[in-house]
């Protein structure tokens, strides 16, 4: 059975006045796990939202909650985001000198553990984190902003994720209707899409993405 690439939509270019009704209508459209950019004017330039988000969000839709915290100490948001309903935590490996330390306490709350990687960090660094990560989010463009171009050479490192782990490969930053068929070549099982998602109508360009998407030669997982 082929895999296919599964399109998670990040809330970051939606409009932050209207987020339950924009939330509610990607869960409509099946889109049922929702991708949250933490940023937190530190480990990036610009501050997006917190914990509370994710809990007053989860009240209205009963969506998978991804929280991909790009925060400089993030051992300070763990229990903040386990509390509000977060089912995956994703915390940056250039943000902690203990990064092994966080994904075990990500599993000790009870949810999957993501671990993220820069496009300048080398794939390589992941070596000791493999067998404990749940997941593994692949930037493909440097952290802090939507609707930035994806850095094509980053994909190779999901071909060499591929080789040497069971963990969920996701690739976060610049995919669209011209990348997304790159994603799946290199065999990704997930993709963050955001600023694409909302730039014309979701009923028109949510099908041309999952055809687009529809290419992954990579065995379901
Ligand atoms: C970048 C974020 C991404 C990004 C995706 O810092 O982690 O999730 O917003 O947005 P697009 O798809 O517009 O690159
Ligand atoms: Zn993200």
């Amino acid at each position: 059975m082929q895999g296919q690439l599964k399109i998670v939509p990040s809330i970051l270019s939606a409009s932050q006045g209207n987020l339950t009704a924009t939330v509610k209508r990607l869960h409509a459209a099946g889109l049922t796990t929702i991708h949250l950019d933490i940023m937190d004017g530190c480990f990036v330039p610009e501050i997006t939202f917190g914990a509370k988000l994710c809990a007053d969000l989860g009240k209205e839709v009963d969506a998978t909650w991804d929280a991909h915290l790009m925060v400089a100490n993030p051992e300070h948001q763990l229990e903040r985001f386990a509390e509000a309903g977060a089912d995956w935590i994703t915390v940056h490996y250039e943000s902690s000198n203990h990064i092994h330390r966080l994904l075990s306490r990500i599993k000790e709350l009870g949810k999957l553990a993501g671990v993220s990687i820069n496009p300048g960090t080398p794939v390589t660094a992941l070596e000791p984190l493999l067998d404990i990560a749940d997941l593994i989010l692949v930037m493909t463009v440097n952290p802090g902003w939507g609707g930035q171009k994806l850095i094509t050479s980053c994909l190779d490192k999901v071909r060499w994720l591929l080789e040497r782990t069971e963990a969920k490969l996701m690739v976060d930053g610049g995919v669209n209707l011209e990348t997304i068929g790159q994603v799946a070549d290199a065999g990704a099982d997930l993709t963050v899409v955001g600023s694409a998602l909302f730039r014309e109508e979701l009923e028109t360009v949510l099908p041309k993405l999952q055809q687009a998407a529809a290419h992954s030669p990579r065995e379901s997982r």
